[in-house]
């Protein structure tokens, strides 16, 4: 992989302040974007600018021409069919179409369960919640082993045939460790339940295969992998998408619409209402372009090498408490941190003010998870294909002043 090269294609990189280049590890949270994405919003906007799916002129069947070949680069990216790619706003709203749909469905009863684990985000949390106080569905939650992965045992264990879904994380956005997705997948289905995968930190960063995982709903987002904001995806099998009503009503998602009597259109359509992110879409499918060019398989490669890196580097540190897996093939691009005695805010704000580092701090949308470790929250660093060696060593030794800092304040 080349890194030089593809940095060059990240403008904001140039960024300096006091002479200091920016050190972006923040990708996590959302990734930066390359030259040929922010070119496709561009393009679409002052070249094509025609709705999808609706008018016969030539502008608007280049649009949707370009609309639905993005749909085709991330079914592909994924192994899954075009028709069961749906688009979103992000892996929030996929998550919130499943679950809106399947209640409505009345796939719930009072007593059924639904099986999540103590990695989630609170995207795929809060509508598990919501469903628990409105349908009387039981919540349940797989523990962790004392490394932060997944406690499979305990998972099989909570698991029953009173389970109707399992809602799980592909890779954790905190602690940052890969579960068995197969795995769970097999003993979801075992149990007769479904299983909904969050890969919204996992797609863009490895491969992730549908067909070959079993999964049923897969949710991820567009901007943690190059794309724009405002763009995400929903994969369902087929039969699942045709068997479920729709989450949004309006135009495009219909057939025929009478005042008495309305059809909905085919799938993903049907779960597609109003005019869609058009100019995220494509942009989307540029970010593809981009990642497939470099193959997953060599960013996983990357990621992972200074993950290690940096998890070597910051162990050297006493002052730094880290909280990741201990093996490193279960450790996504991520590395949490603590520098007590200092908020994490503080951490955060030095290394920004000191070196122009960029890592999360807070609760980090995981708030029982986080909490359970510090009350007052942690700080991340992520990792992407754009980040260098180099930088890692800024960020160690950056860390290593502010404990020297404390240390002569002392
Ligand atoms: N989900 C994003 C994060 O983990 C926002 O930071």
């Amino acid at each position: 992989m080349n890194t030089e090269r593809i940095r060059k294609e990240f403008p904001i990189l140039e960024r300096r302040v006091d002479g200091k280049p920016l050190v972006y590890l923040d990708s996590a949270a959302t990734s930066l974007k390359p030259k040929t994405v922010t070119g496709a919003l561009a393009h679409y906007n002052e070249e094509l600018g025609a709705n999808v799916h609706r008018g016969v002129h030539s502008l608007a069947e280049a649009s949707t021409k370009e609309f639905e070949g993005a749909r085709k680069k991330v079914a592909g990216l994924v192994g899954a069919e075009q028709k069961e790619i749906v688009f979103t706003k992000n892996a929030t709203e996929a998550i919130n179409l499943v679950m809106n749909s399947l209640h409505r469905k009345g796939f719930f009863r009072r007593g059924d369960e639904i099986l999540i684990t103590k990695l989630e985000h609170h995207s795929n949390l809060v509508p598990w919640q919501f469903l628990r106080d409105t349908a009387g569905v039981k919540l349940k939650v797989a523990e962790l082993n004392g490394d932060f992965t997944l406690d499979v045992a305990d998972f099989h264990k909570k698991i029953s045939k009173k389970t109707k879904l399992v809602a799980v994380a592909h890779a954790s956005n905190t602690v940052g460790s890969i579960s068995p997705v197969r795995e769970l997948t097999e003993a979801a289905h075992d149990a007769g339940a479904l299983c909904l995968v969050d890969a919204a930190q996992s797609v863009g960063h490895f491969p992730v295969e549908v067909k070959k995982t079993g999964i049923d709903f897969l949710a991820f987002s567009g901007h943690k992998m190059l794309g724009p904001t405002g763009i995400g995806a929903l994969y369902a099998k087929q039969e699942l998408l045709e068997g479920m009503p729709p989450f949004l009503f309006g135009g495009d998602m219909i057939s025929s619409v009478g005042l008495e009597k309305t059809e909905w259109n085919e799938v993903p359509f049907k779960f597609e209402a109003g005019t869609p992110a058009i100019a995220e879409a494509i942009a989307l499918g540029k970010a593809i372009d981009f990642l497939e060019e470099i193959g997953l398989e060599n960013i996983r490669k990357h990621d992972k090498a200074l993950t290690e890196q940096a998890i070597i580097g910051l162990r050297e540190n006493s002052a730094l408490k880290l909280f990741c897996p201990s093996n490193p093939e279960k450790q996504a691009a991520i590395v949490m941190f603590g520098l007590p005695p200092f908020d994490c805010h503080d951490v955060a704000i030095a290394l920004d003010e000191m070196q122009n580092i960029s890592v999360r701090s807070g609760m980090l949308c995981a708030e029982p998870l986080v909490k359970s470790l510090n009350s007052k929250g942690l700080c991340r660093a992520s990792f992407y294909l754009y980040n260098t060696k180099e930088e890692v060593d800024i960020f160690v030794s950056a860390l290593e002043n502010l404990k020297k800092s404390r240390k002569r304040k002392n």
